[in-house]
């Protein structure tokens, strides 16, 4: 998606993947730096360990403790910093309205997993003002933790660990159940049924139809995957790269394309 921005903006960039082990990281982000390289990406399990190793971090890393982004700049005295920045926490509300039309204001959410996407996505809600918030994970704690953070930071919103009693607007997983073909479902129907939300969106991009999400579709449900969310922390880094306006219609294209081979 980026190249493909690059290239619908006339822009003689290139944008790369490297594998890099988490021992080299920050020999990896000094090597970028050194070599003039505008900015880097960085996913699992990068992106906690990437806060201890910018020169700067942005509010949005700041608040979210995690860098997916970083920015290379040249300061006043011709010094390279390196800026941390998160776009994940942004764009999982971009796509959720934008895929979904949920109202995130007084929504009543049932969020599965407590791993980093998880938590991300649940302070986010919480500072979008839902209403409801229920956290279910594998391991109890985790999101025990999470729970705890919001009732301090956000003790507006009445979060609790474990299914909800009562309907929800939204069911959001953020586990890595479904990444593989084979995988169950992330939602224990026995304990809580899908008839019990309107919408379900998971984070999940491919496969592009999860269990999860073959179920809510028969049930007539709303839903999307996660493709909009990878599009738009995508379109917001190009952004701060480039200090141009992302193509999303470009960017969403070769997505797909990419992806989905469509
Ligand atoms: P990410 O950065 O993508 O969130 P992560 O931090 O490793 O990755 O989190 C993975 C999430 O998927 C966690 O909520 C994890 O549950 P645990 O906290 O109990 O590990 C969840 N998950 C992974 N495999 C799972 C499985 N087989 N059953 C249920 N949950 C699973």
């Amino acid at each position: 998606m980026h190249n493909a921005a690059f290239a619908a903006l006339g822009l003689n960039w290139r944008y790369l993947a490297f594998e890099v082990d988490p021992k080299n990281l920050r020999a990896a982000i000094a090597g970028a730096q050194a070599m003039g390289f505008a900015g880097l990406n960085l996913t699992v399990p990068h992106k906690l360990l990437a806060v201890e190793m910018v020169d700067v971090l942005d509010e949005s890393a700041k608040k979210w403790g995690a860098v997916n982004t970083i920015k290379f700049e040249r300061d006043s005295d011709d010094k390279i910093r390196a800026i941390g920045y998160n776009t994940d926490a942004d764009a999982i509300i971009q796509s959720l309205r934008e895929d979904l039309k949920v109202e995130l204001r007084g929504a009543k959410v049932l969020l599965l997993g407590a791993g980093g996407a998880g938590r991300t996505a649940a302070l986010k809600l919480a500072s979008e003002n839902v209403a409801e918030l229920y956290l279910v994970n594998r391991t109890q704690t985790k999101a025990e933790e999470i729970a705890g953070e919001i009732k301090k930071q956000f003790p507006s919103v009445k979060v609790a660990v474990g299914y909800p009693k009562s309907n929800v607007d939204l069911i959001l997983n953020a586990t890595s159940l479904g990444l593989k073909t084979d995988d169950a479902s992330p939602l224990d129907e026995k304990q809580f049924s899908l008839e019990q939300t309107h919408a379900v969106y998971d984070m999940i991009y491919r496969p592009a139809e999860t269990a999860l999400l073959k179920s809510a579709k028969a049930a007539g449900l709303k839903s999307a995957n996660g493709l909009g969310m990878l599009l738009h922390q995508g379109a917001e880094a190009f952004e701060i790269w480039t200090g141009q306006t992302a193509p999303l219609d470009v960017m969403r294209r070769a997505l797909e394309e990419n992806i989905y081979r469509k």
